[in-house]
């Protein structure tokens, strides 16, 4: 088995151990990240509903923050589980929350477990994406000519 097959199968493990945790009362859709970080760890959560449906959160999150409090900030791949056939690619806000911690290359990989894995980088799932790096643009201006432009 190659290296990045063993990667996966320890990331699509860590995954599917937590979406079983996962507390969805109200959409009834577990969902598990899993998170390869640069020290080499593998981080995972899953999604926690609230009976304030907006304040739920979703797998990626809960495993952005664990990785996050154990002192790591590079995500260096992630893989997404769910019930069903059809991949579940990260949420909107998510693929967000994933641009803070990964290079535009990362590989997302999505698999509803009754199919097949779907891979795609993070460019191509959020083209054009607004990252930390802009801010440190708008900061370099403030500093160059005394006011934010
Ligand atoms: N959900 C995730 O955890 N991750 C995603 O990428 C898509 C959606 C969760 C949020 C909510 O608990 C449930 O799936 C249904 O939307």
């Amino acid at each position: 088995m190659s290296k990045e097959k063993d990667i996966d199968k320890a990331l699509f493990n860590a995954a599917e151990k937590v979406r079983k945790n996962a507390h969805v009362p109200y959409s009834n859709f577990k969902v598990g990240a899993a998170i390869l970080a640069e020290d080499g760890n593998i981080y995972a959560g899953c999604n926690v509903e609230n009976a304030a449906y907006p304040q739920g959160v979703c797998a990626e999150g809960g495993a952005i923050s664990i990785m996050v409090a154990a002192g790591q900030k590079q995500i260096k791949r992630i893989y997404i589980t769910a019930s069903g056939a059809d991949p579940v690619t990260p949420c909107g806000g998510c693929r967000q929350k994933i641009r803070e911690f990964a290079a535009t290359d990362v590989i997302i990989i999505c698999h509803g477990v009754d199919g097949k894995p779907f891979e795609k980088t993070l460019d191509e799932l959020l083209p054009y994406s607004f990252g930390p790096e802009h801010l440190d643009a708008v900061h370099l201006n403030i500093k160059n000519s005394g006011e934010s432009k």
